[in-house]
């Protein structure tokens, strides 16, 4: 399954390290060439050698042979890897992955890593709830790291509770699924528009509302791993693309987006419209701060253009256009009305009804409208789950449409 796999497993000083030999022998039983790097606080948990005989390879520590003065580069390991999982992860390797800190072989392999990397956490309790671990974890997963999420249960402290390292099996189906991932959009390029827009008032305000860009990105982010070439329209957002196969077209105002847009769009293959443009502007924008004067303050709005509207005007055949709808009241009637109105192929429907659904959430509950009439509910998921039913439809559509 994994023959021609190169994958570095590093373990940090956590008593689930012992459960690593086993994820090292799934690794390879299933054909994986692996290479295991430990910190020094991983040996006191378990010998070297235990992981130098699974992975049939010499184990990393230091960056010298103490014995021969021989040079263990970070730099070779990082690039030589298609994966490296990192299992146990300690709450302080975690946090010093995310902050950069560079201070051993497994540390300075991280930074030099040019493969997805795989956390395994594995800590008490408090540690891992403790907001500095969770935000943590926060900026690696923005920054494109996959976590095996750790587990419930009983703790070496004897609590009871999230923070025991997934089993070895559950990570090495999450590495399976990593690597055996579909390059299904391979030559295929795509537009895709996130976030917000902003609407100036004068230098210092403007007109925005509450997206956050992350159901974007995480779109972004699914079809660029399965091979497409992204070109990703965004508002200001804090999110950050993360896979080299996106590119980010930074704007500001929907006047700005349209113009992305439109002169993008005919060179792709589809687009996904998941920004919320605002639908209006000031009329005027004022040169200098507006200043208060005891009096009511009117300020007039135009119409911005509506961005799907005009590309679903130009949409070829050949190419598959999907949009979202955002609503609060009448879901299935205005979305679609917007499916036909835009000539959109199929629309995402996400209400502000549904808990865990919408703004800002890391989850997403939706439901697709197809042009045949065919609806088809979601459960609530991760909003990175939800990227994947919609690249899964939208690969359904181009090979109906070419
Ligand atoms: N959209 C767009 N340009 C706009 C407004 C919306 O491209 N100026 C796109 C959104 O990205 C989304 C779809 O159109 O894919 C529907 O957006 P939504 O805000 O739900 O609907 P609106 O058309 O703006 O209608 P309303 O605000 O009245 O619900």
């Amino acid at each position: 399954m994994l023959k021609g796999k190169k994958i570095l497993v590093g373990i940090t000083g956590g008593i689930a390290a012992y459960k690593s030999a086993t994820l090292v022998r799934l690794l390879i039983k299933a054909g994986a060439e692996v290479r295991v790097l430990m910190t020094q606080a991983a040996k006191q948990f378990v010998q070297p050698l235990t992981f130098a005989t699974l992975s049939k390879n010499p184990v990393f520590t230091d960056f010298f042979n103490p014995e021969n003065g021989e040079w263990h580069s970070h730099v070779r390991l990082a690039i030589w890897a298609d994966l490296f999982i990192v299992a146990p992860a300690t709450a302080n390797t975690i946090a010093k992955i995310a902050n950069g800190i560079a201070d051993n072989l497994l540390l300075t392999t991280c930074l030099s890593a040019r493969c997805k990397i795989m956390l395994a956490p594995a800590m008490d309790l408090d540690m891992y709830s403790n907001v500095a671990t969770q935000q943590n974890l926060a900026t690696l997963r923005n920054r494109g790291f996959l976590v095996a999420e750790a587990e419930d249960g009983e703790l070496a402290s004897g609590l009871s509770g999230k923070g025991r390292m997934a089993e070895p099996e559950e990570i090495f189906q999450q590495a399976l699924q990593f690597l055996l991932q579909k390059n299904d959009f391979q030559g295929k390029k795509i537009l895709i528009t996130a976030g917000p827009t902003r609407e100036k008032i004068d230098p210092v305000r403007f007109i925005s509302n509450y997206s956050t860009g992350k159901m974007g990105y995480a779109i972004a982010e699914e079809f660029a791993s399965r091979g497409a070439e992204v070109l990703l329209v965004s508002g200001p957002v804090q999110v950050k693309a993360c896979n080299p196969n996106i590119k980010v077209l930074d704007v500001t105002t929907a006047e700005e987006m349209y113009n992305a847009c439109l002169q993008n769009f005919p060179n792709c293959d589809g687009a996904i419209m998941s920004a919320a443009v605002a639908d209006f502007t000031p009329e005027t924008t004022a040169d200098c701060k507006i200043k208060k004067d005891g009096n009511e303050m009117v300020i007039k709005l135009k119409p911005t253009k509506d961005i799907a509207k005009s590309l679903g005007k130009i949409k070829k055949e050949n190419q598959v256009f999907v949009g979202f709808a955002l609503e609060t009241d009448h879901e299935a009637d205005n979305a679609g009305k917007k499916l036909e109105s835009k000539n959109f192929d199929f629309i995402v429907l996400n209400s502000l009804k549904d808990k865990g659904a919408g703004f800002g959430c890391d989850t997403n509950k939706i439901t697709m409208f197809f042009r045949n009439g065919e609806v088809e509910s979601f459960p609530l998921k991760q909003k990175t789950e939800v990227a994947k039913d919609i690249a899964d439809k939208f690969l359904l559509q181009l090979k109906i449409k070419q």
